[in-house]
């Protein structure tokens, strides 16, 4: 194994009727709150008012609308302004990833007096960060237990990956039933999301058992809950599985001690819904097996082998074996109704080599140590083949 150092200072508060410890978690950070949301969803399961009813002794300030794949200009920049205005001491984010990831953005543009774009793209340093509380209310991402935030630029096509250890979320109450009411359509490609979360962790150079073990664990929980909570998306159980599956999922503790990943199908995804503002599970699933195929050669065949645990598939052929590892994954995407070809999403040939070139240079998936290195032709090329 690798040397490693690995901390997530977040605080997880999971279960049904975690939000009673709001008050008392929120109180431990001051009493100016900016709370966050998105488009009303937590207005229709009555997590709205519960939030409000909470928060009586607190001063509220609301930044709502926030949208998938969140815009810098729109919600970033403007929830910056209200914690500069009104003395923010902290973020109640009430949502999904995207919800999370905008109030992580707006954590660090609101102490600092720098461009908060440059912050994020690390042009400027950053050394402190709003502390941020959160509620989820949708399994995929992991954002309420990483240090990531993913922010778009539909301006210049961006849609970019920030990590800073200020942004970890200091509390996640993380509350399965919250999560009823996603739809079937989000509920897939939030799994579909964590399995690719995995999946980036699992195909290194090195790994071992324990890590191997934990990710193949993670991967079978995922398939078989995400089934279950599709027939009846009130299976606490199932919710509550896959809940904590995609937390885990994105945190790193997965491959702690393994060889270097660089998220290589994260990297294009990025990219697709950069220029077209699509769903980022969906594009995943849809990019996972052509990346797959493309990848597949004597030097990778031996994690296709290993990955094949997933399906309990054998074969003495290992190419053979490979492929059909690669089969099952896209008939399980398809099994949950992602469809499976990013024509169906509405990309076609247009603008396919101006997006390999801006993933080729802002994604350096042509990193040597990589799994499995791609240049701008490779990128190309497994874009055309997700058409
Ligand atoms: O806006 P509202 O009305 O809340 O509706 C949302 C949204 O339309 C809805 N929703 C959320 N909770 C719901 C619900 N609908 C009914 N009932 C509920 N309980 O679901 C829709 C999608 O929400 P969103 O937050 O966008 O989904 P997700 O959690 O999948 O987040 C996606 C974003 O996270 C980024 C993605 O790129 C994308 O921008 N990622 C963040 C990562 C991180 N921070 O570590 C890692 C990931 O790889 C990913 O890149
Ligand atoms: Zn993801």
């Amino acid at each position: 194994m690798r040397n490693f150092s690995y901390n997530t200072p977040t605080k997880i508060i999971f279960g049904e009727g975690s939000i009673e410890k709001l008050e008392k978690e929120l109180s431990k950070f001051g009493k100016n709150v900016l709370l966050t949301y998105g488009g009303g969803s937590i207005k229709k399961i009555g997590l709205y008012d519960e939030v409000i009813k909470r928060l009586k002794k607190f001063n509220v300030f609301e930044l709502n609308g926030i949208e998938p794949n969140p815009k810098y200009s729109e919600s970033v920049v403007p929830g910056v302004k209200i914690c500069k205005e009104k003395n923010i001491d902290v973020i109640l984010a009430v949502g999904g990833g995207s919800v999370l990831d905008c109030s992580k953005a707006i954590s660090v543009g609101a102490l600092s007096n720098e461009d908060t774009w440059d912050i994020l793209t690390y042009k400027v340093k950053h050394d402190k960060a709003l502390p941020i509380v959160d509620i989820l209310t949708l399994a995929a991402t992991g954002s309420e237990y990483d240090s990531g935030a993913v922010i778009s630029r539909p301006e210049t096509n961006d849609k970019i990956d920030f990590g800073s250890k200020y942004v970890f979320p200091k509390v996640s109450i993380l509350d399965p039933k919250y999560t009823f009411s996603v739809s079937k359509r989000q509920t897939a490609a939030g799994t579909a999301d964590a399995i690719n979360h995995v999946l980036e962790q699992f195909m290194a150079r090195e790994s071992s058992l324990l890590n191997d073990g934990m990710m193949i664990s993670a991967i079978k929980s995922l398939m078989h809950n995400v089934k279950i909570a599709l027939d009846n998306p009130e299976d606490y159980q199932a919710r509550a599985e896959l809940m904590y599956a995609c937390t885990l999922a994105c945190n790193g503790i997965f491959s702690n001690g393994t060889g270097p990943q660089n998220w290589p199908m994260h990297g294009i995804e990025h990219a697709l819904s950069g220029y077209y503002d699509i769903t980022h599970g969906e594009g995943l699933a849809i990019i996972t097996p052509r990346w797959m195929e493309y990848i597949l050669c004597d030097k990778t065949v031996d994690r296709f082998i290993k990955l094949a645990e997933v399906f309990d598939l054998h074969d003495e052929d290992k190419f053979k074996l490979a492929k059909k590892v690669i089969e099952e994954f896209y008939k399980f995407f398809e099994s949950i109704n992602i469809p499976m070809n990013l024509r169906k999403l509405g990309i076609d040939e247009k603008r396919v080599k101006e997006m390999a070139h801006h993933v080729h240079i802002c994604e350096h998936l042509d990193w040597e140590e990589a799994f499995y290195p791609l240049n701008e032709e490779d990128i190309e090329k497994i874009i055309l083949n997700s058409l």
